[in-house]
């Protein structure tokens, strides 16, 4: 072979000294122009054309060989290639250059003059759901023809049959126009059948569903096709075999997302001269067949998201020399990855750059051989099984970029070796129990390392063991840490990160103070901001602009000092548990104007809650308990239709409840316990229909109790205990067909307990209560010791210290999800019906101070003698009482 060099490399010189003669007499003859009528022809295209950008406007003068666009013969002068693709791609740039050059309007037939041309390329325009115009079957010529992204939509022509030249085409039709999606379709392939000169083939996004099996078969006849694109094509059904595979030279083939929904056919085996494979997203089941060993040239294998996949990751993978992507995530592999490694470790030349299994079901510990596998850049691991330690030999693979570990059982240690992995940029090891101490060998070399995500179980010990002064190699964009230890003092290795965007350091054992310096550079930078459940001290800067900040949470700390009076975009302000002081600033609503949510729960805030609040269209939540607030309730609630949980319980808040309530469309948890509010409960309350959780307990409310509650069809929670409501306990209410926690203790309700309360049907089947435990959750925080009773209190009645009279009804015992009933300091009479001491869920009775009579019909249960004391009537165990025996 090495004889035939020397005369390749003159031939070689030889065509281009020829090649070069010739360009140079062409120079010296006059210069070929275009032709008059193409010249025409180009400008009725253009005139039919809207071109907003003016990127046509070249196309004037007599040559319009020199057009921007246009290439001509060198000889003939005659057009051959027309590019009118948009030079701005909207995934990579910015979206106000790619709108306004995107060429838009009518194709005119005119091109058709262009009868050379050989090369069409309109990708990447917008024409807003035109068809492809018949006529381009007629351009006969072409050789190259794009129509991608440009959103044509409606049938492809079958006209394009004649195009018999046709070695390019590409109408992927996933377009980003201004107008809606668009789409294009094909009732049949066969317009394919006579483009036996066809390369390339992409079709994705276009609706094939209706060319049934047979479009494999039409495609098969393609003996030039190399690569072959048909992603999210809605083809129905993949023919498991075919009779002879005829498009033998295929390379690329992409048939991802098109939910298949079969298993792996057999021809896929044959073309062996694969080199990218995508089959993501088609719902392939069973366990990967032995013959993908036989495509010995694959590059690339994608076969994420097929869901099915199932069985152990096969050793000869490692085998397929050429393979550089590897991604099998989201399937249910399951086993060890040790055969796999160890494939890869007997082909020391493998070329694995990328190696994606996240997400199956993956067990065991982490191969050594890990290490063998040299050339890896990005090894995503993570949503697995995963357990033990990093391996040591992670530190042979020196080209990393990006470590994902995340969501596994990490429980080992993390070793030194990470920190030789110099072009580590992403390092994510989150949601895992790691242990050990973290030394600055660690990250010694990482000086490209720009993510850091480590989290690790409470009950974990992970420590960071670098020394004070320690100046790290990297400049971090985000860090996340929590709970591990890296505290007490605030560190100087994160004082010098000055490149952050995102900052979350949640209980990480700080008890410093605040940096003041490295705060406000980071509030003014970062997007993310989290520093809860530490234990930092002082107070924040005052008065300051943060533009950047979308989420600032400082909870559970020991921050004082003023509320910080930020003018901030952030739409998440987290400051509850914590000693800060004050007021509110009065004007929050102009400082804050993006907030969602506000939560300063548990500090020690006063004064009036500011009506500015009102202001704040996109408010969600508002948290405010356990402070010193007075004053009312702001009474101006009309503009935001989004904001659902308002929490203010615990304060010193007087008059009424503000009407302007009723304003709020999708208020669904209203929390105002222990105040000193006073007044009728408004009725206007009655048109939030999403109410799911009220509590207005421990005030001064009077009136009787509302009969529009009714309406209330979603309420899971009511208490309105310890306030001053009587009347009696409207039988409407008995239609709150949700309701899991009933409390009107403590007020002078009287008359009897209304037979129907057998119908509260959430009581008699139980279900349905997690949804709004979670949403009281949300707007407590959940850390709040006293809303743990929420869940503890789920299937409750509380009438205790009213005035009611009369007996139980019978009809309670319907309630057999009831498991808290205390109708104790009443004047309830009569028996204690049998019937109650089936109800199987009943884990809490209080029936204390009445006038019941008879004997005690609970045999095993509830023999506290306590809540049985004051009825003197009563008798049997556990009383003292003997009952007079049946005569
Ligand atoms: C495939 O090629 C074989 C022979 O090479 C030929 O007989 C057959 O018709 C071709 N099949 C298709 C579907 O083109
Ligand atoms: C696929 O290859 C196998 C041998 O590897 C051969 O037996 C079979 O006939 C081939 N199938 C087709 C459809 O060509
Ligand atoms: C780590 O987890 C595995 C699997 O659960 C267990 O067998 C092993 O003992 C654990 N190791 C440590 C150090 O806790
Ligand atoms: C409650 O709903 C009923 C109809 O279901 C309606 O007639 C009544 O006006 C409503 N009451 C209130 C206070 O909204
Ligand atoms: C309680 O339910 C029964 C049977 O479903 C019904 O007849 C009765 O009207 C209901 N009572 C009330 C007050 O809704
Ligand atoms: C029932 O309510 C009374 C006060 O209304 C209270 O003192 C008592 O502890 C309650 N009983 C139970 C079992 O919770
Ligand atoms: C208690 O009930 C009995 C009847 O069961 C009645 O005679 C008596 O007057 C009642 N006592 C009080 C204090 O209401």
């Amino acid at each position: 072979m090495a004889a035939n060099k020397p005369y390749l490399l003159v031939s070689y010189l030889l065509f281009l000294f020829l090649f070069n003669l010739n360009s140079l007499l062409l120079v010296r003859s006059t210069p070929i122009q275009c032709t008059a009528t193409e010249r025409r022809a180009l400008i009725i295209l253009r005139e039919a054309l809207t071109d907003p950008s003016g990127r046509l406007s070249s196309w004037s003068g007599e040559d319009c060989c020199t057009w921007k666009g246009i290439k001509c013969h060198n000889q003939t002068g005659r057009v051959t290639e027309l590019d009118l693709r948009n030079p701005y791609h909207l995934i990579n740039g910015d979206r106000t250059s790619y709108k306004s050059s995107c060429l838009g309007g009518e194709i005119n037939s005119s091109l058709l003059q262009l009868e050379q041309i050989t090369y069409l390329d309109l990708s990447l325009n917008d024409f807003e759901g035109l068809e492809i115009p018949q006529f381009f079957g007629e351009l006969k010529s072409l050789r190259y023809l794009n129509l991608s992204f440009a959103s044509f939509a409606g049938e492809i022509p079958a006209s394009l049959e004649n195009l018999w030249s046709l070695e390019y085409l590409d109408l992927y039709a996933d377009s980003f126009s201004s107008t809606g999606p668009r789409e294009l379709r094909s009732q049949s392939l066969e317009w394919l059948t006579p483009l036996s000169s066809l390369k390339y083939l992409n079709l994705g996004f276009s609706k094939l569903d209706g060319v049934a099996d047979h479009w494999l078969h039409t495609l098969n006849m393609l003996p030039s096709l190399v690569e072959l694109r048909l992603h999210w094509c809605e083809l129905q059904g993949l023919p498991l075999t075919l009779p002879s595979i005829n498009f033998t030279s295929l390379s690329v083939l992409d048939l991802s997302e098109n939910s298949f929904n079969s298993v792996f056919p057999q021809w896929l085996f044959n073309l062996t001269g694969l080199t990218e494979l995508y089959l993501t997203w088609d719902f392939f089941s069973g366990s990967i067949p032995a013959e993908f060993a036989n495509l010995k040239n694959l590059r690339v294998l994608d076969l994420s998201d097929n869901l099915n996949l199932e069985g152990q990751i096969p050793e000869f993978f490692g085998n397929l020399s050429k393979l550089e992507f590897l991604d099998l995530s989201a399937n249910n592999f399951h086993g060890d990855i040790y055969e796999l490694f160890s494939g890869f470790s007997g082909s020391p030349n493998n070329k694995l750059e990328t190696l994606d299994l996240s997400s199956n079901l993956l067990i065991g510990e982490l191969p050594n051989s890990l290490g063998s596998v040299k050339h890896l850049q990005h090894l995503d691991l993570s949503s697995n099984s995963f357990w033990g330690s990093i391996p040591t030999s992670i530190g042979s693979l020196s080209k990393l970029i990006k470590l994902d570990l995340s969501y596994n059982m990490m429980n080992g240690t993390i070793p030194e070796s990470l920190g030789e992995l110099s072009w580590l940029v992403d390092l994510n090891l989150m949601a895992n129990s790691w242990n050990g101490i973290l030394k600055e060998t660690h990250f010694m070399n990482l000086r490209k390392l720009e993510n850091v995500r480590l989290t690790t179980e409470p009950t974990s010990s992970l420590v960071f063991g670098v020394s004070d002064g320690w100046s790290p190699p990297f400049k971090l964009k985000s860090i996340q840490l929590e709970n591990c230890m890296v505290g007490p003092s605030f560190p100087l290795w994160l004082q010098v990160q000055n490149q952050l965007t995102s900052v979350i350091l949640k209980n990480v054992g700080i008890s410093d103070t605040i940096p003041g310096k490295w705060f406000s550079l980071v509030s003014a930078q970062v997007n993310y901001l989290v520093l809860s459940q530490n234990r930092i001290r002082g107070e924040l800067p005052d008065q300051l602009s943060y533009p950047n900040l979308n989420l600032i949470d400082l909870s559970c700390n020991n921050f004082g000092g003023p509320f910080p009076s930020w003018s901030t975009n952030a739409t998440d302000v987290l400051l509850h548990e914590n000693s800060f002081s004050g007021p509110i600033p009065e004007n929050i609503g102009a400082l804050m104007p993006r907030l969602k949510k506000l939560y300063v729960s548990r500090n020690h805030l006063s004064g009036r809650i500011p009506s500015s609040v009102c202001d704040i269209e996109g408010l969600n939540i508002v948290s405010l308990r356990n402070n010193m607030f007075s004053g009312q309730l702001p009474n101006c609630w009309h503009r935001s239709f989004v904001l659902w949980g308002i929490d203010v319980s615990n304060n010193s808040l007087t008059g009424n409840i503000p009407s302007s309530l009723g304003f709020l469309p999708s208020l669904s948890v209203l929390l105002l316990s222990n105040n000193n509010l006073d007044g009728e409960i408004p009725s206007s309350l009655g048109n939030c229909s999403g109410l799911t959780s009220v509590d207005l307990g421990g005030n001064k409310m009077s009136g009787t109790l509302p009969l529009w509650v009714q309406n209330l069809s979603s309420l899971f929670m009511l208490r309105l205990g310890s306030n001053l409501l009587s009347g009696n306990i409207p039988d409407e209410w008995c239609r709150l067909q949700n309701v899991h926690i009933l409390d009107i203790s403590g007020n002078n309700i009287s008359g009897p307990i209304p037979k129907c309360i057998g119908n509260l049907t959430a009581l008699v089947n139980g279900k349905g209560s997690d949804v709004f435990e979670g949403l009281i959750k949300v707007v407590t925080r959940g850390r709040d010791p006293e809303y743990n009773s929420v869940e503890a209190n789920v299937n409750s009645i509380d009438l205790s210290s009213n005035h009611l009279s009369g007996e139980i009804p019978v009809e309670m015992a319907n309630l057999i999800a009831l498991r808290i009933l205390n109708l104790s300091h009443n004047h309830l009479s009569g028996p204690i019906p049998k019937s109650l001491a089936s109800l199987p869920s009943l884990i809490g009775l209080d029936l204390s101070d009445n006038n019941f009579s008879g004997s005690i019909p609970f045999v095993t249960r509830f023999n506290n003698s306590s809540i049985y004391e004051g009825n003197p009537l009563l008798c049997g165990t556990p009383l003292p009482t003997k009952c007079p025996l049946p005569i």
